[in-house]
């Protein structure tokens, strides 16, 4: 969870980072006009990853709900945000959400699929999710032993998963977002073709490149502690790490 502190910090880089783009620079103003119509993104887990990634799909013109299970807190987070984003329960969140981007605690995520499988089911559901022991317990000790991409179709039955942003810091996320040259690559793997489709067009308007591995069982391949977790390569580079044409 963002304590108090750090998310009064976020909002006041979010303030420069509207006030930028009400300045109008050409950077902003493409990122400010979506190709195609606005999505409604639901976040499930507000934090480093979901605010960042909230922060950057508002700039690109999308609406979301930012969720937590406290949302008294997130108003300040909201209000930074303008008039896209709007704050509820991580319910609301996965009823808003034509996309539902779940970014807790992996040990979380059991119960997120379990309290809110009805809300989710058919819905394209993109994962930052990463389990480690230390803080997960024993069921991310059995996650790490089969790769993310077989543990979590089992928590969250019946969604159109995605593996998604899991392979960033929440740090370079932000620093690196739409940065000059060529940009930072993001892995993806699942098995629905359009709901990957839906998530390159995601990881495009945070100001990254998709790269697409392949289906679920190919998620182990950017899990943690792999050659390309956290390594910040461009498209070409991890296209070339993983084999990929
Ligand atoms: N931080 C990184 O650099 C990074 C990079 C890649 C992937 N990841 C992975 O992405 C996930 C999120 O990471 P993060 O660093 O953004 O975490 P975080 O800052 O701790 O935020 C996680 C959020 O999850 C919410 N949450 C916790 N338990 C919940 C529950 N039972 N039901 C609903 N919401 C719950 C909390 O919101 P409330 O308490 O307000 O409800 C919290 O704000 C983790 O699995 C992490 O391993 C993190």
């Amino acid at each position: 969870m963002i304590p108090g502190a750090a998310r009064r910090a976020g909002a006041a880089a979010l303030g420069a980072s509207l006030a930028c783009l009400a300045a109008g620079s050409t950077a902003a103003l493409t990122v400010a006009t979506p190709a195609a119509a606005p999505l409604r993104i639901g976040i499930i887990g507000t934090g480093h990853i979901g605010g960042t990634l909230a922060r950057l799909w508002v700039a690109a013109g999308h609406e979301v709900l930012i969720s937590s299970r406290h949302p008294d807190e997130l108003q300040g987070l909201a209000a930074s945000l303008g008039p896209r984003a709007r704050v509820g329960t991580p319910r609301d969140a996965a009823l808003f959400g034509e996309v539902v981007l779940v970014s807790v605690p992996y040990g979380a995520l059991p119960q997120v699929g379990r309290d809110l499988k009805a809300e989710l089911a058919g819905k394209i559901v993109l994962d930052t999710c990463n389990p480690y022991p230390s803080r997960d317990g024993e069921m991310a000790v059995e996650a790490r032993k089969v790769s993310t991409g077989v543990a979590d179709p089992q928590f969250l039955p019946g969604v159109r998963l995605v593996r998604a942003f899991n392979a960033i810091n929440s740090g370079d996320l932000s620093r690196e977002a739409h940065r000059a040259g060529e940009p930072v690559a993001i892995p993806l793997a699942g098995d629905d073709a359009q709901a990957l489709a839906v998530a390159e067009r995601l990881v495009r308007d945070a100001g990254f490149a998709p790269v697409v591995v392949g289906p679920l069982s190919r998620a182990r391949e950017f899990d943690v502690g792999t050659p390309v977790y956290t390594r910040l390569m461009t498209a070409p580079q991890l296209r070339q790490a993983l084999g990929l044409k």
